[in-house]
C-alpha cells in the first residue's frame, strides 16, 4: 500500500509539472524535484531491489514466448532495463508486471540498437559521415526514433563516437570516421535527433554515446583488440566526439570493450570517475557493453566474476549489460565493505534519473496514440536524401553522368542484394522494402539487363562471366555494383585485406577487355582497397552500404538527376599494409616527400643503401592514400581562389576571420563542401600536420562565384599536452581553404599572448 502511495506522488508530481519538463536534462528546481523524489524511492528500497535498478537483461529478439522466470524477475524488482524485447505485447505485459506489481513500481527502459534507422534503413554510420552533414544526421536518428519508439524502444545504444583510422576493423562501418571535428558534429546531431525536444516525449529515446573509450583504436584493426592511447591523444583526439555528444544531453554512456593502458574501459576508474563525472559532468548513466564486466577476466585484470564486479562498481559502472557480476555479488560485496552502499545508491540515482527524464513514471506504456508508421513516403524520402548526401564520387572519366537512353549491363553480386545493401546493425529492416539498384532501375525502365555475374561477394567461381561478358559485349556502358556483404563488416569482422573478396576484381578484369566503359559502385561497410582494379574502370561511386533507398539513391545519381555528394570521412588506404592511415597524423622528422621517393621497382639493381633518400615513406606505395580524407567529386569542377586572413598576428582573445572565393568552373550547378584545416606548427608536443577545424556546404550555379567566410579563435587552437596543460600556445598556424585535406591555398598567421 505505501509503494502505491509513492507512486500516486511521483505521478502527480511529473504530470502537473509536465509543461516544465522541456529540457532533456532537468535544471533548477525540476532538477532538485527529481532528487527529492528519486531519494525517496531510494529510502524505500532493499539493497537487492537497488541492486535490480544496474541489471541490463538480455532478451532474444526472436523469442515466441515470455518466459515466466523473466516475469517474475520483474515482479520481484531484479531488472532495470531490458534488451532486444521486440514484440509490443510483450513490453506492455512485462511494463505492467514492473509499474503494478514489482516492489517499488519502478517502470522499465527497454532498449535496443537503433544504429542508422530502424525500420526504414539510412546509410551506415560511416556513410552518413561522409554526407558531412549536421542536418542529414539527426533527420536519420529523429526518424529511427520515431519508428522503433512505437513498439516501445526507448533507449538506442548509438552514437557510436569511436574515432576510426583503420579500415580493417569491422567496426569502422558503425563509426564517424578518423576526424574528431566531423565526428563532434555528427554527434550532437545524432543526439539530438534520438532525443527529440524533450526526453520526455513518445517519441523520443534515450542516446547511448559508446563505445567509452578509445574502442577504434584497435590495434591492427582488429576487434576488441588492446589500445595504447597516451593521455594527451585520448583528448585530443578520442575524448572530443563524447564531450560534444553529452553537450548535447546524451541522456546514457556506454563503457568500450577494450583495455586503455592496461585498464579495460568497464573497470576503468580514471575514465569513469574523474573524466566522465568530475570533469564532464555526466549526470546520466553508464552502461557497461554487452559481457564487458565479466571480459575483465579474460583481460586479465580481473580474478573471478565477483572481481570484476568489485572492480566495476568501484570503478563506476552503474549499470551491467547481460553479464551478472552485480546480480550475483553486489550484495555480498556491500556486506563485505568492498563496494559501498553508497556508491550503489549512486547507480540508483543515476539510472532513476534517466527514467524519469524519459517520462516513464508517467506514462510507462507504448504511446498508442499515433497510427504506427513505418516506411512513410516521408522517413523513404530522408533515407533517399541521405544516400544521395553520403554517395562519394572517387573517379569520373566522364562517362557519368550516363544518359537515360545508353543501353547498361548491370553486373555485380550487389546490384539485388537487397539485405545486404542495409548493412550491419539491420535486424529490423526489412529486405523487402529495400530498393535495389536492379529494382530502381526496373522502375525507372532504363534500358537495361542484368546478370550478377556473382552470386554473392565473396563468390570465388567463374561460372558466370562468359554471360556477364556477352552482355557488357551488348551493352554501351557497364555499371558494376561491387562490395561486400554486410555481414563482412560491423561487430567482430574485421578483415586483414580489404581487396574486393570472392572473383569480383578478375570479372572486373575480365569485362575491361571488352572495352566497355565501367561504372563501379561499391556497397561496403569500409572503404575498399582498388589500386589493383583503378585503371580498369571510367568511373568508381563509393555507396557505402546504403540503406533501404540505396538503389534509387544511386539510379538518380548515375543518370544525373542528382549528381554524388558525399566526402569521404576516412583517408582511403592504397593498401591494407598502409592502415593505420590518417590524414592529421604527426610528422617524422624525416616526412616523404616527391623529390626523394623511388618507387620500388625503380630502385636500380644493387643500389647503395642510403641513395634513395632516407624518408618516412613505404617502397611499393608510397606515402600518400589512394583518396584523401575530404574527397570527392561531383558533376561539376570548382576552383579555389584569394585566400586571405583577416590579420598576421592575432591576440588570444581575438578572432581570426578566413576567407576564400569559390567557383563553380563546370556546367551544372553543384554543392562543394569547402574545409578548412590549420596546422599548429611548432607545441609543446608536436601536433598534427593538419586538423580540420571548419566547413561549409556551398551550393554555385555554372559559373557562379562566392565568397566563403569562417571564423576562428584561439579556442579552435585549444589542445592538451603531456603536462595535461589544456591550452592555446603562442606561436605560427598554417591556414588552408580547400576541397580536401591534400590541397587548399593556404595562408599563415602568428597567434601571440600579450
Ligand atoms: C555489443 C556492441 O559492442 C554494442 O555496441 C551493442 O550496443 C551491444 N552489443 C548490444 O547489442
Amino acid at each position: 500500500m505505501k509503494y502505491y502511495y509513492t507512486l500516486i506522488v511521483i505521478l502527480c508530481f511529473f504530470s502537473c509539472s509536465k509543461k516544465e519538463q522541456t529540457q532533456n536534462t532537468a535544471s533548477g528546481n525540476n532538477a532538485q524535484k527529481y532528487e527529492e523524489v528519486i531519494n525517496e524511492l531510494l529510502s524505500k528500497m532493499t539493497l537487492e531491489e537497488k541492486i535490480g535498478q544496474t541489471n541490463l537483461r538480455g532478451t532474444s529478439s526472436r523469442a515466441k514466448t515470455l518466459s515466466d522466470e523473466l516475469k517474475q524477475d520483474v515482479r520481484d524488482g531484479k531488472v532495470g532495463a531490458l534488451l532486444n524485447v521486440m514484440r509490443t505485447e510483450f513490453v506492455d505485459e512485462l511494463q505492467k508486471v514492473a509499474v503494478e506489481e514489482s516492489p517499488n513500481k519502478i517502470p522499465l527502459i527497454f532498449a535496443r540498437d537503433v544504429i542508422h534507422g530502424f525500420k526504414t534503413m539510412f546509410p551506415i554510420p560511416l556513410g552518413m559521415a561522409a554526407s558531412w552533414d549536421a542536418d542529414v544526421a539527426k533527420t536519420s536518428s529523429r526518424i529511427a526514433a520515431i519508428e522503433s519508439s512505437q513498439v516501445g524502444v526507448r533507449w538506442t545504444f548509438a552514437p557510436m563516437l569511436d574515432i576510426a583510422k583503420d579500415s580493417r576493423w569491422g567496426r569502422i562501418a558503425e563509426s564517424p570516421g578518423e576526424d574528431p571535428y566531423l565526428a563532434s558534429i555528427l554527434g550532437k546531431a545524432y543526439v539530438e535527433g534520438f532525443q527529440g525536444d524533450s526526453l520526455n516525449n513518445a517519441t523520443s529515446i534515450a542516446a547511448c554515446a559508446k563505445h567509452y573509450i578509445g574502442y577504434g583504436a584497435a590495434i591492427g584493426g582488429r576487434d576488441y583488440n588492446t589500445t595504447v592511447i597516451p593521455n594527451s591523444l585520448l583528448r585530443n583526439v578520442y575524448l572530443p566526439p563524447f564531450e560534444a555528444a553529452l553537450r548535447a544531453g546524451s541522456a546514457t554512456v556506454m563503457t568500450a570493450f577494450n583495455e586503455i593502458n592496461g585498464v579495460p574501459a568497464t573497470g576503468n576508474k580514471y575514465l569513469l570517475k574523474d573524466v566522465l563525472r568530475d570533469e564532464l559532468h555526466f549526470d546520466g548513466l553508464v552502461v557497461s557493453d554487452w559481457d564487458s564486466v565479466i571480459e575483465m577476466i579474460a583481460h586479465g585484470f580481473a580474478t573471478d566474476e565477483k572481481h570484476a564486479g568489485e572492480l566495476a562498481a568501484n570503478a563506476g559502472l552503474d549499470m551491467e549489460m547481460t553479464s551478472k557480476a552485480y546480480e550475483h555479488h553486489l550484495k555480498n560485496l556491500i556486506n563485505e565493505g568492498k563496494v559501498s552502499e553508497a556508491q550503489l545508491n549512486e547507480f540508483v540515482r543515476n539510472i532513476l534519473r534517466v527514467k524519469f527524464r524519459l517520462g516513464l513514471f508517467e506514462t510507462p506504456y507504448i504511446d498508442k496514440s499515433n497510427e504506427v508508421n513505418f516506411y512513410t513516403k516521408e522517413h523513404l524520402s530522408e533515407a533517399k536524401k541521405a544516400a544521395i548526401k553520403s554517395t562519394v564520387l572517387l573517379k569520373n572519366t566522364k562517362v557519368l553522368p550516363i544518359s537515360k537512353q545508353t543501353k547498361i549491363a548491370l553486373i555485380g553480386p550487389m546490384a539485388h542484394a537487397p539485405l545486404d545493401q542495409m548493412g550491419t546493425w539491420a535486424f529490423d529492416g526489412e529486405k523487402e522494402h529495400t530498393v535495389t539498384p536492379f529494382e530502381a532501375f526496373k522502375t525507372a525502365q532504363v534500358n537495361f539487363k542484368y546478370v550478377s555475374g556473382l552470386t554473392h561477394s565473396r563468390d570465388q567461381s567463374n561460372t558466370q562471366f562468359k554471360k556477364a561478358i556477352t552482355t557488357a559485349k551488348e551493352a554501351e556502358v557497364v555499371v558494376f555494383i561491387a562490395g561486400e556483404e554486410a555481414i563482412l563488416s560491423g561487430e567482430a569482422h574485421s578483415r586483414s585485406n580489404i581487396d574486393l573478396p570472392g572473383a569480383q576484381e578478375d570479372l572486373i578484369k575480365a569485362l575491361a577487355k571488352t572495352g566497355k566503359p565501367i561504372v563501379l559502385v561499391i556497397m561496403a561497410g569500409r572503404p575498399i582497397t582498388i589500386t589493383n582494379i583503378i585503371d580498369d574502370v571510367d568511373a568508381v561511386l563509393m555507396s557505402w552500404h546504403p540503406g533501404t533507398m540505396g538503389g534509387e539513391a544511386l539510379h538518380d545519381i548515375l543518370f544525373g538527376i542528382i549528381e554524388p555528394q558525399g566526402r569521404l570521412p576516412v583517408s582511403w588506404p592504397k593498401t591494407a599494409g598502409q592502415l593505420p592511415y590518417f590524414y592529421n597524423h604527426k610528422n617524422t622528422g624525416r616526412p616523404a616527400n616527391k623529390e626523394d621517393y623511388v618507387a620500388m621497382y625503380d630502385i636500380p639493381i644493387g643500389a647503395w643503401q642510403s641513395s634513395l633518400g632516407n624518408d618516412s615513406h613505404y617502397l611499393d606505395i608510397g606515402y600518400t592514400p589512394h583518396f584523401p580524407f575530404g574527397f570527392g567529386l561531383g558533376y561539376t569542377t570548382f576552383s579555389y581562389d584569394a585566400i586571405k586572413v583577416s590579420k598576421d598576428t592575432i591576440n588570444f582573445n581575438e578572432d581570426i576571420i578566413v576567407k576564400a572565393t569559390v567557383s563553380n568552373t563546370g556546367k551544372r550547378v553543384g554543392k562543394e563542401v569547402v574545409q578548412l584545416y590549420i596546422r599548429d606548427v611548432v607545441g609543446s608536443i608536436t601536433r598534427p600536420v593538419k586538423e580540420l577545424k571548419r566547413f561549409e556546404h556551398v551550393v554555385l550555379e555554372a559559373g557562379e562565384t562566392k565568397d566563403v567566410t569562417f571564423t576562428l579563435s584561439s579556442k579552435d587552437f585549444i589542445f592538451t599536452n603531456n603536462a595535461s596543460v589544456r591550452a592555446a600556445e603562442a606561436g605560427d598556424f598554417d591556414v588552408w581553404v580547400g576541397p580536401h585535406a591534400a590541397s587548399g591555398l593556404k595562408k599563415s598567421f602568428y597567434l601571440q599572448k600579450k
